[in-house]
């Protein structure tokens, strides 16, 4: 028999339904939260609010669009966290109350196990291409930035991660900072293609072992614009495309020394990125040149499984079903991936 699994993403800004049918995708479906552009950053009030607006649309579509009726569901998988409580809530509640008013069971999944595994989703029509175990996957969002050691669907090991800001952030505070808006990431990797990477330096960090640092990059950003600014008040619209590519750049370089370094340390050629600044071009074509240099295999995720999607929760999910991991009613949505 078949195993059909509904899986359910509320950690963050996205309320996303998927339904998965022995590993492969019958849809996905996402309803972005538009209201949180106008603050310059993710409201969690507003978007616990947007989230309850938004799941019953949300699964009813993604289960017209699988075929499916909610009869023939066999489990309802939903992201426990990381991510914002009220948002998590939304879907945590709702996946609970689902699997008990149809009398199935309900798994949890950590949100990063779903970056992990995005690439494990067939897809109807499209070449399978996954890794093999072990494989490194570089994991860089607005919440995180790790390297991770994947030694099966549900066996990980993080080999490095950052010690204050993640990656993502620091795209979104430094375009905050530049006044080109939010979220930073997609506006700044428009603006680098037009730019000269190798035009401005900024000051990298010294961490030891595998582990990032972000905080440091935006306090030189910030104090090299402030002192070109005081000297040329054109000089940011005049230098943005430079600016923005040079930033890039430079985090770019920090993320791949390090990936680097663990590829090395454990001889794994098989790399993976996911989460969403794995979208970012820089990086795609960073990773496939170091590929080529290296001889690793890198698998590069499509733009629609680098943000945040329940097709890699229903994947992950459907690990979980097959291990015979059940989630009981009181299982509680937790903020920190250290809860976990
Ligand atoms: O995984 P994700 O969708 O959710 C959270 O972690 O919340 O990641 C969002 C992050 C944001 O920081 C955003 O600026 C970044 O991914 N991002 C990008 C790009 N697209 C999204 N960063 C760099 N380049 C991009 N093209």
């Amino acid at each position: 028999m078949s195993d059909i699994i509904l899986g359910i993403e509320s950690s963050c800004d996205d309320t996303s339904a998927a339904v998965i049918k022995d590993g492969w995708l019958l849809s996905n479906v996402i309803a972005s939260q538009d209201v949180h552009k106008a603050y310059g950053g993710v409201v969690p009030e507003l978007a616990s609010r947007a989230h309850e607006l938004n799941i019953v649309p949300v699964v009813s579509e993604a289960l017209s669009r699988a075929g499916v009726s909610a009869s023939e569901l066999s489990a309802t998988a939903f992201t426990r966290g990381p991510g914002l409580l009220g948002s998590l809530l939304v879907g945590t509640s709702f996946a609970k109350a689902l699997g008990i008013s149809l009398g199935i069971p309900t798994v949890m999944v950590n949100h990063l196990q779903g970056h992990l595994l995005a690439d494990f989703v067939k897809q109807p029509g499209k070449e399978v291409v996954q890794p093999s175990f072990p494989y490194l996957c570089l994991l860089v969002s607005g919440g995180n930035s790790q390297i991770v050691k994947v030694n099966s669907p549900l066996e990980y090991e993080i080999l490095g991660q950052t010690i204050d800001d993640a990656v993502g952030e620091a795209f979104d505070k430094c375009s905050k900072m530049l006044g080109l808006g939010y979220p930073g990431g997609p506006v700044i990797d428009r603006l680098a293609k037009l730019g000269d990477p190798e035009r401005f330096k900024f000051a990298k960090p010294h961490i030891p072992g595998l582990d990032y640092s972000f905080s440091g990059i935006k306090t030189s950003l910030l104090y090299f614009v402030r002192d070109e600014i005081a000297k040329d008040p054109d000089f940011m619209e005049k230098n943005k495309e430079d600016i923005c590519a040079s930033f890039q750049k430079t985090l770019i370089d920090i993320l791949m020394d390090k990936l680097v370094k663990a590829a090395k340390q454990t001889g794994i050629r098989e790399i993976t990125i996911g989460g969403g600044v794995s979208a970012n071009s820089g990086l795609r074509a960073r990773m496939l040149a170091e590929g080529e240099k290296r001889g690793w295999k890198v698998y590069l995720p499509e733009f629609k499984f680098t943000t945040d999607n329940a097709a890699m929760i229903a994947i992950a999910g459907w690990y979980h079903y097959l291990a015979g991991e059940r989630a009981s009613l009181d299982v509680a949505p937790v903020s920190r991936m250290a809860d976990f």
